[in-house]
């Protein structure tokens, strides 16, 4: 992987805005990887910037976040749908129809993960997927022993990830136990894969993906079977790293 370190969340926003925006130039319906949480909020603010700047047309720009919580009523502002839609769709003025969210509602829930897969592959799969890492060192909401292999499918999320995600909710006991996530087989089909990390509590996952042996122990691990990979960190997120 190539290991970029910033200054700051805004530095990482700007390198990574520009890399999309040199992408959509050459392929103005190309597919983004979406990842939701905190990591990519200053990409998407630094894009929205740009789009607006430059006039940038994104009207055929696609998407596919990487994966949706399991049983939240529909509507639920933290549902990854709701969060895609008011941290993504809008600022950046995408067209909603092209932007798509695993389908979490429990009905239907059998099909959702064919379904998605086969989106993507009719997308002609992913061009740039954004990604993130948990303190676990899950990608997606791939946690620890999800197979190398995996697919998009329904998953349990781990106590560690249900605690650092209560944040976002009123109390813990809110967060949903599942979650519907890209497999990891899934995530390094994208064409290239940018992983975003801030702050000293993601060193030991950013050291494990960028350094560690390959294993399923630690999910992130897999962009070493990836040949394009970027890694944009703080220094503090970097501070394991050899
Ligand atoms: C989000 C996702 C997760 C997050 C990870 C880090 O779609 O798939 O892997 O990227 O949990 O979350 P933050 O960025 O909130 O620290």
């Amino acid at each position: 992987a190539e290991v970029v370190i910033v200054p700051d969340e805004a530095a990482a926003g700007a390198l990574v805005a520009d890399a999309i925006v040199g992408l959509i130039g050459g392929k103005p319906d190309a597919v983004l990887g979406l990842a939701t949480g905190s990591t990519p909020l200053p990409v998407y603010r630094a894009l929205a910037a740009r789009i607006a700047e430059t006039g940038l047309d994104v009207s055929r720009v696609r998407g596919f976040a990487l994966d949706e919580y399991v049983g939240l009523p529909p509507g639920h502002p933290e549902s990854y749908r709701s969060v895609i839609t008011r941290e993504v769709v809008e600022p950046l003025g995408l067209a909603p129809g092209l932007v798509h969210v695993p389908d979490g509602r429990p009905v239907g829930i059998r099909t959702a993960a064919a379904d998605y897969e086969r989106a993507i592959r009719e997308a002609g799969g992913v061009d740039l997927q954004i990604l993130g890492v948990g303190r676990t060192g899950h990608i997606g909401f791939n946690e620890p022993g999800s197979s190398m292999a995996s697919r998009t499918r329904v998953k349990t999320l781990t106590e560690p990830t249900r605690i650092d995600n209560a944040r976002f909710f009123d109390s813990i006991d809110e967060v949903p136990m599942h979650c519907i996530t890209q497999g990891i087989g899934t995530i390094l089909d994208a064409r290239h894969l940018v992983l975003l990390a801030f702050g000293a509590a993601k060193a030991p996952a950013v050291a494990a993906a960028v350094e560690g042996p390959v294993t399923s122990s630690q999910p992130g691990s897999a962009i070493q079977l990836h040949e394009h990979v970027t890694v944009v960190v703080d220094e503090a997120a970097a501070a394991d790293l050899q």
